[in-house]
């Protein structure tokens, strides 16, 4: 455990090192010291005991041995110190042993006349011993003068106390600041280190006390720094991915990018909805999230001819194109997935369609008229010139077309002028009931003539709306006028006007031919005709019914049809009910009533 903390923690390594290091130094202090010491000591006992010897060698050279011996004894007490004293060398055998022991050069020594120190130093005791050489009478002697280094053992061990107190001292006084010093120098890493830490976890407005300006202090104001950059930076960043995000998720085109593999690393909602309904469509399954086979093998055609391409197919039954192009690595051309976009132009290639068929209708339907009035007008000019009959026939029929043509080309600027919006409605209260027996009145000879029942069931009371009385008389002429035409004789067509809560409903049935059912959506728009063969020439030019809807949306009501081929046919329009008509509470009154 506390080796772990040790490998873990800057503060302890350094408290560590340093004492470590003092108490090294003073273990190798005390050491040396003690050693000077012992020698010091040593070389004072030897200088002593060589002045002892001296004096004893004087004492041998002057009065004798015998005296010399004998005040020996005295000195032996005074000095705590063995002396002997060998003249001539033979009368001690120990000593004149000892002598020829010597090694060569403490022999020269001794024979120069110095005095030689020798220490002997075993387990128990440690002696120091001091060898005279003297001369008496030419013989020669030898003094010894011993002693006990023991009598200083006291003196060292208390120095060596001494020195092992001062390293307590200094080990304790450093433990403490080596831990102040290095608590002081890490505080800003450990610091760092918990920012740090912070900042993986992305919060990253820790900040670091910088109270020094040395290396580390430095360092922590660059963390500090680095620290408020990656902040701001990572701020922009998800900034502007949020704001891709809302660019993507607001696109109507679809946007998608994949890795090489095919998987999806980005994609706004269009694309995940077109993507799945292609997988589904085209492999059955319907897990979101994968490209379906199509779109993998343009990604694989992107990356095999390294460029953009575009496409266009069609999925479930909508035009789409597909632009795609490839998605490079950061550093350099290695392809690393591409980004799509996929487009639905299905409205726009409708619109296309709309606007040539438009073109080709108008063309056609005029070209009619005018080669029939080419071929007249040349047979007047040619043969027919003459008879005034049939001159009179040809000029009708001519007439007849022209008028024909008329009605064309203001049927098209009305209904342009009412897709636009410029139509100028005259707005005044009209009163449908009546309106419904005015026309019923115009094409009851036409229907006569048909062999068709003309049938008007109109509300007892007055039914008013708000709206343009010749308008709603065209809408109504269109709808009798159309189920006249595709009635048979012996059938029957009726009409009735009523009136709901808000709103007056006029509906024109009849017991005709009926509309396909595929064919209903189309009956609004221009030019429409179910059977072309058979309406063309003198019959209508397939604007009524676009026309009549434009003008009931106008007025701010509505026109629905109901079919069934072979049955018939039921058109019904609604419109509200002027405000003021008070029409409203008599007719609930008069449900009430009734
Ligand atoms: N009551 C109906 N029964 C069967 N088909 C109908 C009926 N009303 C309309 N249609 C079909 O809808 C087509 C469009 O009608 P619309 O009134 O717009 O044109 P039109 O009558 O042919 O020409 P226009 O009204 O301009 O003279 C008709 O050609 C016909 O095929
Ligand atoms: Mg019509």
């Amino acid at each position: 455990m506390i080796r772990n903390y040790i490998a873990n923690s800057i503060v302890a390594k350094l408290w560590l090192t340093i004492v470590t290091m003092v108490v090294f130094v003073l273990l190798v202090l005390s050491i040396l010291l003690q050693q000077f010491f012992d020698n010091y000591v040593y070389q004072q006992q030897a200088r002593e005991l060589a002045r002892v010897a001296d004096v004893v060698e004087s004492l041998v050279e002057v009065r004798g041995a015998k005296f010399a011996k004998s005040v020996a004894n005295e000195l032996e007490v005074v000095q705590n110190a063995e002396i002997r004293i060998a003249v001539p060398l033979s009368a001690d055998q120990n000593l004149a042993h000892s002598y020829r022991q010597f090694p060569p050069d403490i022999r020269r020594r001794l024979d120069a006349g110095w005095p030689v120190s020798i220490r002997s130093r075993s387990a128990a005791t440690d002696t120091v011993s001091v060898y005279q050489l003297v001369h008496v009478h030419r013989q020669a002697g030898l003094i010894v003068v011993r002693q006990q280094m023991s009598v200083l053992a006291d003196a060292i061990s208390r120095m060596r106390n001494i020195i092992l107190f001062a390293t307590a001292i200094g080990v304790l006084l450093f433990t403490g600041l080596a831990f102040v010093i290095s608590k002081n120098l890490s505080r800003p890493l450990v610091q760092m280190n918990k920012v740090a830490e912070e900042m993986a976890r992305g919060d990253f407005n820790g900040r670091i006390d910088v109270v020094t300006n040395d290396e580390v202090g430095r360092l922590g104001r660059t963390f500090n720094a680095l620290a408020g950059q990656l902040k701001r930076t990572i701020a922009a960043l998800s900034m502007e991915k949020e704001q891709l995000s809302h660019i993507l998720s607001s696109l109507e085109d679809g946007v998608v990018a994949t890795d090489l593999e095919g998987h999806i690393t980005l994609a706004n909602p269009p694309a995940l909805r077109r993507l799945a309904t292609a997988l589904l469509a085209e492999t059955g399954e319907a897990a979101s999230g994968r490209l379906p086979p199509s779109m993998h093998k343009l990604l694989a055609t992107v990356v095999q001819l390294n460029e953009p391409i575009v496409r266009e197919t069609m999925w479930q039954g909508r035009h789409m194109v597909i632009t795609m192009r490839p998605l490079y690595e950061s550093e350099g051309s290695k392809i690393r997935g591409m980004v799509a976009v996929l487009r639905d132009v299905t409205e726009e290639r409708r619109l296309d369609r709309l606007r040539k068929d438009f073109l080709a209708n108008v063309s056609h339907e005029l070209r009619t008229p005018l080669s029939m009035m080419q071929g007249y007008t040349e047979a007047l000019l040619d043969e027919f010139g003459d008879d005034p009959v049939q001159r009179r026939e040809l000029t009708q029929i001519i007439h007849d077309e022209t008028m024909r043509m008329k009605r064309l080309v203001n049927d098209l600027l009305d209904l342009a002028q009412l897709e636009s919006g410029q139509f100028q409605l005259s707005l005044c209260e009209v009163e449908l009931v009546s309106l419904a027996h005015r026309v019923h009145r115009k094409f009851q000879t036409l229907a006569a003539e048909r062999g068709v029942d003309l049938n008007l069931a109109a509300c007892t009371e007055a039914v008013v709306v708000l709206g343009d009385a010749d308008r709603l008389e065209q809408v109504l002429t269109n709808l009798l006028d159309n189920a006249l035409r595709h009635t048979p004789a012996a059938g029957l067509v009726a009409v009735d006007v009523d009136r709901l809560d808000s709103h007056a409903r006029i509906r024109v049935a009849d017991t005709g031919s009926g509309i396909p059912e595929e064919d209903l959506p189309f009956i609004w728009e221009r030019f429409y005709k179910a059977d072309k063969a058979r309406t063309r020439g003198s019959a209508g030019t397939g604007l009524g019914l676009a026309i009549s809807r434009q003008i009931v949306l106008q007025h701010g009501g509505d026109i629905i049809v109901e079919s069934a081929p072979g049955k018939g046919t039921t058109f019904t329009v609604v419109i509200p009910l002027a405000q003021d008509s008070g029409g409203v509470h008599n007719w609930s009154g008069d449900t009430g009533n009734g």
